[in-house]
């Protein structure tokens, strides 16, 4: 699928320049199933606008399969394996992205987990390791990437929270929600600190996507029956009547990423149908 050229035709934009040069590094780039993640996604229209792209995951064969297609379409790229939350492994990423190509001019901060749990059942094993992932790698990545962009005199760093980050969804879900929370102000406080030095922070928000991992945890909760139920009734959420796909996402990550948001920094791009509307 990850190379089926035919289908990325349909659903990617046409072939641009915007990019050309950049190299990016996209965080939980690979998929955790099947299909086509956010990360895989933003990995392969940010190759069709000329990036070189960086696949890093936890997964190594994961971010190999999305190189794979970013190869398929003509872009550079190398994937890389490490845990987000793992600082040596982090480390050593970002030193192989700087042997192979000198620059990292864009980082998507996109790797994410949850569990859904409110404050008297989340396990406080679990908590820790969702603000690990989802918070403490921000911090990780930046102390690495921001002295490489500030020495460039630019970057552009877009980190993925969710409209779960901005309203409760009908069920608990804390832990993920107030990490997705921190995601918006983490880069709001960076694009601060850091715009003098020519480095933008913006965060993607996105609403109900359907990507593989959702399609996974529904499918969990739901029998095979109940599935297309179940699946319908999250695309009945959304005010545009269906969930976003993980192109849409990544054509605002990839603007956010390019020159025409030269003016843009410290914000949040949400990408859900006009869900948050629903929930003021
Ligand atoms: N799918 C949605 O509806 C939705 C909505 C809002 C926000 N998001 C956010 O978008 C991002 C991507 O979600 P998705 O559903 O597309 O992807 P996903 O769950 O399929 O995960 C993408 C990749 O992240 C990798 N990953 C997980 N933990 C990692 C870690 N510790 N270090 C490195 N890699 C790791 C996985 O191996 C996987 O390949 C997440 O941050 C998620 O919270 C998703």
């Amino acid at each position: 699928m990850s190379t089926d050229l035919d289908y990325l035709q349909t659903v990617l934009p046409a072939p641009s320049a915007r990019l050309a040069g950049k190299v990016v590094l996209v965080s939980g780039g690979g998929s955790s199933g099947p299909g086509w993640s956010i990360g895989k996604a933003c990995c392969v229209t940010l190759a069709r606008h000329g990036a070189s792209v960086c696949v890093l995951d936890a997964n190594l064969d994961a971010a190999r399969d999305a190189l794979c297609a970013v190869k398929a379409l003509g872009a550079q790229g190398i994937a890389l394996q490490a845990d987000v939350a793992d600082a040596a492994a982090m480390e050593r990423a970002v030193q192989a992205v700087m042997s192979a190509y000198g620059r990292i001019d864009i980082l998507q901060a996109n790797a994410g987990i949850g569990k859904v749990g409110g404050p008297e059942d989340i396990a406080l094993a679990d908590w820790e390791r969702i603000q690990k992932v989802n918070v403490d790698s921000l911090l990780i990545a930046s102390r690495l990437i921001l002295p490489i962009m500030s020495k460039q005199g630019h970057g552009s760093i877009i980190t993925v929270s969710s409209v779960a980050g901005m309203r409760y969804l009908g069920y608990p879900h804390l832990a993920y929600n107030v990490t997705k929370a921190a995601i918006i102000h983490f880069a709001r406080m960076i694009a601060q600190q850091y715009a003098e030095q020519g480095i933008r922070a913006n965060t993607v928000v996105p609403g109900l996507i359907d990507t593989p991992r959702v399609r996974n945890t529904v499918a969990k909760m739901f029998s095979a029956d109940d599935f297309e139920q179940a699946k319908a009734a999250r695309d009945r959420q959304v005010p545009m009547g269906r969930m976003g796909t993980p192109w849409e996402v990544a054509n605002a990550v990839a603007f956010l990423a390019s020159d025409e948001a030269a003016y843009i920094t410290g914000t949040e791009l949400v990408v859900d149908g006009g869900l948050i509307g629903k929930y003021v």
